[in-house]
């Protein structure tokens, strides 16, 4: 496959910006025709977009005929065949790390592809993947789209029955694990979580296992194979599936207001085009940049920005397998200069566990390399922004904070690293492409700046969600029909006096701990698994840490908590069920047992007041003499964890 000739277009000025982003608003297929036209393509497009903001059908490029993995890969070979594609640092900085170039990764995704085939997948076959995070899990990936495999990662801190819950929806048919992950100091058996999953799962038969930790696991007879026994003698080389535009490339399970996460669906061109164009220009990324994302491959920030974005763009990418502070808090700082990042991509949340951190631990090493900081998945607080501007970037890298979610495939507001303005608590300018308006409740659109209302976006771009998975429905639902005609974020921004965004936070009943989504009734769902417990109400409150904390207010059968004792245990009781019901990540930091909860005479549970209790607010409660019982107020305030 021959380099592409015409030059990825990118944005080197503020009047740039302006340009780019007035014709992608008014001239969209001329605009979008031109940013796909340098990638490889078996067949053009017949139609560069068609956009129904109402039903929520939304394509891009339809007619073109591609393989994405062409385009990270043998497109490059040519040219940047001996160049880094990967570059993976162990958990362990005394185990040795391993370099991919592009000619490796080639035939690594090529023999994992064939491995695949022979084990029966086909183009459209659903493939779910919970490994940890090392080189197998991107080949992996990589080599499911190569084959025209949907897949769907899973990240590898889930429990079984969410594994189940997920496989089960997507009627996969391969599953693919490891014998065991590191994640600090800690070892998780994760092929044995698989097997537990799978009890429930009849469309699995085949379970593809890389060996990492050596462990010895338990192989099912006739549904269990090694992947490095599979891959012992297959060829160096596999023929991509020619795909269409429109064919999902993957599914991505996430958190709603309801209580079932849902398979937010991508397609191939257009979350192609998207992942690159928004990867090339927020971080304005040079042919020399060693770029870090510290995000997992199971979020969405890791398929957009560990995999396809850096992959696309021909840039050498950093996959860390372990934690922010092991084997202590200046492990990024160790992992920056050992391997010369130059763009570093992380989280809030860990920010803020390393500025807690004595400042030695970032101040020891010399951090010379970066050149552009970034930030994802909640909001940054000033306090945080300026920690990483000062002590990480030295003042000499800009800072982009980028918002987007699983459903947009890509970054929608944020800094061009060093174009646009980086203003800290401030998302800032929306990417070409991009539409934002901030509605009122009841749809009507806010003009002007200084505003703030409900974040949602007026036109379809490459990365838009399709569909959910199986369940078109759904998708309209959730974020088509509350404001019709715009697809609704669920969030809540704030529009600054010089038209930049900052987002505020979720306006649903969605919480975002350690930026890490969840529905309050998914959560709600789990707790009422517990056999002590009659019903449960869950809010998020502000954690210096997390962002937002989970609380649990939970009433339990009469007679089950009687002595303090007896509340430690079922509290424990009920952790125990959310880790088996969710994952560890979903675990609450306060659990409240209560007698009785806040309702109207309607029966609807008042979070508004347990917001404010879990916030520590009780002097503005605002209006209680609705409630069917005033009384429980007090008790739940007296009872404040
Ligand atoms: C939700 C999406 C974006 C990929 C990782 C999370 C919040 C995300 C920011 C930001 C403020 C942010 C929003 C959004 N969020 N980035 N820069 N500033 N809030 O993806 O799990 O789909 O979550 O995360 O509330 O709706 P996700």
């Amino acid at each position: 496959m021959p380099e592409t000739p015409a030059k990825h277009p990118r944005i080197r000025s503020i009047e740039g910006y302006h340009e780019a982003y007035h014709l992608s608003i008014h001239h969209p297929e001329e605009f979008w025709a031109s940013v796909a036209a340098p990638f490889t393509w078996r067949r053009k497009w017949d139609k560069v977009m068609s956009s129904d903001m109402a039903s929520g059908h939304n394509t891009w490029f339809e007619g073109a005929r591609l393989n994405i993995t062409e385009n990270c890969l043998d497109r490059h070979l040519a040219s940047r065949g001996n160049k880094l594609a990967l570059i993976y640092e162990p958990n362990d900085p005394k185990t040795r790390h391993l370099r991919l170039t592009y000619r490796e990764l080639h035939q690594e995704v090529c023999k994992f592809a064939n491995v695949l085939h022979n084990n029966g997948v086909e183009k459209g076959d659903r493939v779910c993947l919970y490994m940890p995070m090392i080189p197998q899990l991107a080949i992996a990936v990589l080599a499911c789209a190569r084959i025209g495999a949907v897949h769907s990662v899973i990240f590898a801190g889930f429990s079984a029955t969410a594994i189940a819950d997920r496989v089960n929806d997507a009627q996969a048919t391969v599953v693919l694990t490891a014998d065991g992950l590191n994640r600090g100091a800690k070892q998780i058996p994760v092929k044995r979580v698989v097997d537990e999953a799978l009890e429930t799962c009849s469309s699995v038969r085949r379970v593809i296992v890389v060996e990492h930790l050596g462990w010895p696991v338990h192989m099912e007879e006739g549904r269990d194979v090694w992947y490095h026994e599979e891959a012992a003698d297959v060829p160096k080389t596999c023929p991509a599936e020619e795909m269409d535009a429109e064919d999902p490339l993957f599914i991505l399970y996430t958190s709603g207001s309801t209580g079932k996460p849902k398979g937010v669906v991508h397609s191939t061109a257009g979350y192609m085009v998207w992942a690159d164009y928004t990867f090339r220009n927020v971080f304005q990324v040079e042919e020399n940049d060693v770029y870090w994302c510290t995000a997992d491959v199971g979020w969405v920030t890791g398929h957009s920005y560990l995999l396809y974005g850096p992959l696309l763009a021909g840039s050498t990418s950093l996959m860390f397998e372990g934690i922010p502070t092991y084997p202590d808090a200046g492990r990024f700082w160790e992992v920056i200069d050992k391997h010369s990042v130059s763009i570093f991509y992380t989280a809030p949340t860990a920010i803020r566990s390393l500025m807690a951190a004595p400042l030695d631990n970032v101040l020891s090493y010399s951090l010379d390399s970066l050149r552009v900081l970034g930030s994802v998945g909640e909001p940054i607080n000033e306090e945080a922004w300026y920690w990483y501007y000062q002590h990480v970037g030295k003042e000499r890298c800009p800072v982009v904070d980028t918002w987007w979610q699983t459903e947009t495939g890509g970054i929608m507001i944020s800094a061009m690293a060093g174009i646009t303005p980086s203003v800290p608590a401030r998302a800032g300018l929306p990417l070409p492409g991009v539409l934002p308006v901030l509605l009122n409740q009841d749809g009507s659109e806010i003009e002007g700046n200084d505003q703030e209302g409900y974040l949602a976006i007026k036109q379809s771009w490459p990365g838009i969600l399709r569909t959910t998975y199986g369940d078109h429905e759904r998708a309209r639902q959730t974020y088509f029909a509350p404001y019709p005609g715009y697809y609704f974020t669920g969030d809540g921004a704030r529009r600054d006096e010089n038209g930049l965004y900052r987002i505020i936070g979720r306006v649903d009943d969605v919480i975002n701990v350690s930026g890490h989504r969840f529905g309050t009734a998914e959560i709600e769902n789990a707790i009422n698994q517990n056999p002590h417990v009659v019903e449960s109400a869950v809010v998020g409150y502000p954690h210096d840490v997390k962002g937002q904390g989970i609380y649990a207010y939970v009433i339990c059968h009469e007679g089950a908590v009687g002595k303090e004792a007896d509340k430690v245990h079922i509290e424990a009781s009920i952790i125990e069920t959310i880790v088996a019901e969710i994952g560890k990540i979903a675990k609450p930091d306060k659990i409240q047992i209560v007698t009785g909860l806040p309702k109207t005479r309607s029966g609807k549970i008042m979070r508004r007041i347990l917001r404010k209790v879990a916030e520590g607010e009780t002097s503005s409660l605002g209006d209680t003499s609705t409630l069917l019982d005033p009384a429980v107020v007090d008790e739940i305030i007296a009872g404040k964890k």
